[in-house]
């Protein structure tokens, strides 16, 4: 990892938790009249850069939305190119990550991976399991509703062994059992390319976020657009059904 030390905005008020939607591949890839998967290996630079860029800020936890539930339905071809393609950002960034104290961590249905991928996952986690620096979280074959009706699955059967009881189910207990648990919820999601929606990704933990939109395509988002949803998180007021008046006075 490298990059120069960041100018602005103040630490202060870094987001412990940054969740992204990468979008805007193909669409970066048309406008250079490429294939789609030229913009999808363009978007690994990206992932690169975000990565870096949020261990130099302090951000604690990063979220990356690789490959969701949906996109399954893309061209058979799509899906085997990206599914190389994380097989291959493996082999080649595991080493540095794990040099840099990154964990990793992947969160999705695991199931539908194939065992070469999943085996590469589970040895990178295994790998960087004691590493204190950023928790680098990365969402495959990830949908949101899946992730709620597998904690309810999981709820429910700790009911029927008798382990828990329903009254003692409140919101920590349900979230422990979400695919982020023990994460903080993120603060502060990004999204790139022109969409203004949450797109299936982690309906019940982005409750509180802090919403950053961009034009801007994925494999063009550097360190200059990192640091503008720093500062547009910056300038947000959380009031989590407060006034601003009783923020204001809880200051003083
Ligand atoms: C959305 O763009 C992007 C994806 C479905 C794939 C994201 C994958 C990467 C950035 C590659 C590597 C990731 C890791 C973690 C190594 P799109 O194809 O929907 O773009 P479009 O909306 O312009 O068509």
């Amino acid at each position: 990892m490298s990059g120069s030390e960041p100018t602005s905005p103040a630490r202060s008020n870094i987001p412990r938790h940054v969740a992204v939607i990468m979008d805007g591949n193909g669409r970066w890839a048309r406008k250079r009249s490429l294939p789609r998967h030229a913009g999808h290996r363009s978007g690994v630079k990206s992932v690169r850069e975000v990565v870096e860029n949020s261990a130099r800020y302090g951000v604690e936890y990063l979220t990356l939305f690789a490959f969701s539930s949906e996109n399954w339905r893309r061209p058979e071809e799509e899906v085997g190119m990206l599914m190389s393609l994380f097989l291959e950002a493996l082999r080649r960034e595991v080493a540095d990550l794990h040099k840099n104290n990154v964990r990793l961590r992947f969160i999705g249905e695991r199931e539908c991976l194939d065992s070469k991928l999943n085996e590469k996952i589970s040895n990178a986690e295994a790998l960087t399991a004691d590493n204190t620096g950023l928790r680098l979280q990365v969402a495959v074959a990830y949908g949101g509703r899946w992730d709620i009706v597998e904690a309810a699955r999981s709820v429910a059967s700790k009911v029927v062994s008798g382990e828990i009881s329903p009254e003692s189910i409140d919101e920590a207990t349900f979230a422990a059992e979400l695919q982020l648990g023990g994460a903080p919820d993120p603060d502060l999601l990004i999204r790139t390319g022109g969409e203004q929606r949450i797109s299936n990704f982690l309906l019940w933990n982005l409750a509180y976020a802090e919403l950053w939109f961009t034009d801007v395509l994925w494999p063009d988002f550097g360190q200059a657009e990192f640091e503008a949803a720093l500062a547009y998180y910056s300038e947000r007021q959380r009031r989590y059904g407060h006034t601003g008046e009783q923020l204001e006075a809880v200051k003083c």
